[in-house]
């Protein structure tokens, strides 16, 4: 007999109109339109989780005094949902971000879920979606897990009721341009987290915290900011949204190592196992402002680049703060980085072979 789905489709969406449908679809941009359902389930310390379901997409009716809304207990994950040449549907390594809402979920005090409740969610509304996965190249369909505590309770306590969603939303690539070197601005003066405080978990307070730098860089002529380590103001974290990576000249990658106050990407995580895969020198560790800009000026380091599910891999161009700023090499695309961007979309997209069963059919 067949299994009941774990996320069944309690309310069955009006799809939207095909004029609709083939309006968002043939102007894909990042996260501004949605699908037509949601999938969801809530939890209570009684019950624990329970009322798996899919339905419509549609405004959260939640309380004003929701605890969320008050002291941002929530947590989120971003992967994707991939159109193969064939027809399929696949996401990457939803066990990752299965792990890492967990992670997120202990910081936060949370409850976490179960793994197979997160993957059976994705592919409950991938299944009810599917017309939404584009085919367009560079294309897919974005993923967003997230937790949210909505006991109506204004004391500062972990909260009693609990919903995590999925929603969907089909998109083009992150930055407007695609795979072209963004500029990044140093903030010096912000930092978005601090040792002990929720770095390593991916929750809305570190994204708020990052709105203000960004909007600021954004003014300048900036398209990401770069987060400098609060402790010491020394040396690079990551920009906020994505990881960071350089390249020597003798081809040596390094990227920041974790310590508790970076978020651990799924796409840094994949980078760096391509890299060995590949037989290359690659390094976890303390990359300190001042050497990395002397290197970028003496041509020691050669490319840099950022990832992260949203952004792929974005090669960075250029780097600026108050009282510098360079150009890596000429500030083009760099051979690593361009390599790197084909083989993990290669295997993303179902063009190359997938060594390490990163693929997961939906
Ligand atoms: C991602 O999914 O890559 C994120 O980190 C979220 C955001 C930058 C869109």
């Amino acid at each position: 007999a067949e299994l009941a789905p774990r996320f069944p489709l309690t309310a069955n969406a009006s799809p939207a109109a095909a004029d609709a449908h083939a309006q968002v679809m043939d102007h894909l941009t990042f996260g501004v339109a949605f699908t037509d359902h949601m999938a969801r389930a809530s939890w209570t310390p009684a019950e624990g989780w329970h009322a798996h379901r899919v339905g419509a997409f549609a405004p959260l009716t939640l309380s004003p005094a929701a605890a969320v809304l008050h002291y941002g207990q929530e947590i989120f994950e971003g992967l994707k949902a991939y159109r193969h040449d064939d027809g399929s549907v696949w996401t990457f390594r939803p066990g990752f971000n299965a792990a890492r809402l967990n992670a997120s979920a202990r910081r936060l005090a949370l409850p976490e879920l179960p793994e197979e409740d997160f993957v059976a969610s994705l592919a409950a509304l991938v299944g009810a979606d599917e017309r939404w996965v584009p085919e367009a190249a560079g294309s897919s369909l974005y993923l967003r897990p997230f937790m949210i505590a909505t006991e109506p309770f204004l004391g500062v306590r972990s909260a009693h009721a609990i919903e995590y969603l999925v929603i969907a939303s089909p998109v083009g690539p992150y930055f407007v341009h695609g795979f072209q070197p963004v500029a990044i601005w140093v903030a010096q003066d912000y930092h978005r987290v601090g040792r002990g405080g929720m770095g390593a978990a991916k929750t809305g307070g570190n994204y708020a915290a990052s709105l203000l730098p960004q909007q600021e860089a954004y003014a300048k002529g900036f398209e990401q900011v770069c987060f400098l380590d609060a402790a010491t103001g020394t040396h690079l974290e990551e920009l906020g949204g994505m990881n960071v990576f350089v390249i020597d000249a003798d081809g040596t990658v390094r990227t920041p190592s974790l310590t508790g106050t970076i978020l651990e990407g799924g796409t840094r995580a994949s980078i760096l196992q391509l890299l060995r895969d590949g037989g290359r020198t690659v390094r976890e560790e303390t990359i300190a402002l001042t050497e990395l800009l002397e290197q970028i000026r003496s041509g020691e380091v050669v490319e840099a680049f950022a990832c992260g599910t949203a952004a792929v891999i974005t090669p960075i161009g250029r780097l600026a703060g108050e009282d510098f700023d360079v150009t890596v090499a000429d500030g083009a695309p760099g051979q690593v980085t361009t390599e790197l961007y084909t083989t993990l979309t290669d295997i993303q997209y179902g063009r190359r072979e997938d060594p390490h069963d990163w693929m997961y059919r939906l």
